[in-house]
């Protein structure tokens, strides 16, 4: 039998098909609502529309679940590498061991930056943040590289030049804006230990690769690999909707993912434990700061809009701190706050109330300052990761026969139509 709600309105009785995902997920498909009713929806900030059909990234919030392609994110972080899991999303598939080795050995092939390329970071306002250098340089590649014509395999090399290329620029801004001699990729090292090389190597220091270090960045990179249609992904299909070339969408993406309440929470929650920290604030104090509805402050790292549960992402993420720095035996202050802030929150009435729990935010930045990445290089370490399920849902929405340009309506709330007033009369 035919699933379908009802909408009873004015009289009229509209039937809207009821349609579910294979998880069981269902939707009530309003694609010809307008049409036939005049009425549109309204769902400011999307917490009730769904924007598309995936078969990328399943999430269910209420039971803190999280698989790209169907495979546990966890298992993932357990056994896969951060290549493997890009090709995966990508290509919808786990990649036989030839495909792994070609795909090696294209990331390889295209990890160099065009020498001219330099110059725009070198040229770029001293202090000028990581993240807004990023998305002006993805967007910039469109203009050293060829178009992107719609052919399988142009398209293939271009996502993989990109995926090849995004962490040299982002280790080639780190040593420019600090006035230090770019460090090339090198071909016999894998994803992880390149990025890490290309950041930490110097002539008077060179880097010593430390496998605990690569683990930590695999995992990092593979929890944050996708998360279905989110701020920054959605950000890249509906700038994608207007056919703009892959670069200028991932450009756009990079930008969404800046903010704090989104990918740059990361780097928001190390200055909160700082500041915490170095200024003496008591958890009690912050818990009520964060609870005060006439104070904007917020417990950054904590809540999100899907996850009403403990996100999954986290709870490897808080294993891995602890790992990371026992192996390496520093001490981080910021750990102690961070785990004593998570049991009184999580202890509290109002966060109860709120199911708000820590995300990946809230332990990422204690493991990349373990790694020793900068706080303002957070958010790209994030972007990096984040890449190629930005791939994969932009490959999925051009691929989709029903995708349309991305274009909202609205409820005009403004004055009604009123004369235009001359100068002299106003
Ligand atoms: N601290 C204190 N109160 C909070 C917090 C928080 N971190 N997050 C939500 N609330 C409260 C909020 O004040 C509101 O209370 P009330 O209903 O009484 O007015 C209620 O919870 C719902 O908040 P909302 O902003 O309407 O919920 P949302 O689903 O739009 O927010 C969020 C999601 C992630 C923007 C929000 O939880 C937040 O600002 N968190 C801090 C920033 C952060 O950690 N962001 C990273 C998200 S995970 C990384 C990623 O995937 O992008």
């Amino acid at each position: 039998m035919p699933d379908y709600a009802e909408l009873h309105y004015m009289g009229k009785v509209y039937k809207l098909p009821v349609i579910e995902g294979s998880e069981g997920e269902k939707a009530i498909d309003i694609s010809r609502l307008r049409q036939e009713s005049g009425l549109i929806t309204l769902d400011v900030g999307y917490g009730n529309t769904g924007s598309c059909c995936s078969d990328i990234t399943f999430m269910n919030g209420e039971n803190g679940i999280l698989r790209y392609r169907g495979i546990p994110v966890d298992q993932l972080a357990e056994y896969g590498t951060f290549k493997e899991t890009a090709f995966l999303l990508i290509h919808g598939r786990l990649p036989t061991w030839e495909e792994y080795r070609q795909f090696s050995v294209l990331l390889n092939d295209h990890s160099l930056v065009h020498e001219d390329m330099r110059s725009f970071y070198q040229h770029y306002p001293k202090g000028s943040h990581p993240m807004g250098i990023l998305s002006a340089m993805v967007n910039a590649l469109k203009s050293f590289y060829p178009v992107l014509e719609n052919i399988d395999e142009e398209i293939n090399i271009t996502l993989t030049r990109l995926l090849a290329k995004i962490r040299t620029m982002a280790a080639m801004s780190y040593k420019i804006s600090r006035g230090h001699r770019v460090v090339y990729p090198r071909p016999d090292l894998t994803y992880c230990e390149n990025f890490l090389n290309m950041m930490f190597d110097s002539p008077v220091r060179p880097y010593r690769i430390d496998p605990d270090v690569v683990q930590a960045l695999r995992v990092f990179w593979i929890l944050h690999a996708d998360h279905e249609q989110n701020c920054s992904t959605s950000a890249v299909r509906i700038v994608g909707s207007g056919r703009v070339n892959l670069y200028a969408a991932i450009s756009a993406g990079i930008a969404a993912l800046w903010g704090p309440l989104h990918g740059g929470a990361n780097q928001a929650v190390v200055e909160m434990l700082t500041d915490i920290h170095a200024n003496g604030h008591t958890i009690p104090q912050i818990i009520q700061r964060a609870k005060d509805k006439n104070d904007p402050y917020r417990l950054m790292g904590f809540g999100h809009r899907v996850y009403k549960t403990y996100d999954p992402r986290a709870k490897i993420m808080k294993k891995m701190c602890d790992t990371l720095l026992q192996k390496k035996t520093t001490q981080d202050p910021l750990l102690d706050i961070a785990k004593e802030l998570e049991a009184a929150a999580l202890e509290d009435n109002y966060f109860i109330e709120h199911n708000l729990y820590p995300n990946v935010d809230f332990y990422s930045g204690i493991v990349l300052r373990a790694i020793g990445i900068p706080t303002n290089m957070f958010t790209v370490m994030f972007a990096i990761g984040r890449l190629p399920g930005w791939i994969a849902q932009w490959l999925e929405s051009m691929n989709d026969p029903n995708w349309k340009l991305c274009r909202p309506r609205q409820i005009y709330t403004g004055p009604v139509e009123t004369d235009y007033i001359p100068f002299d009369d106003r």
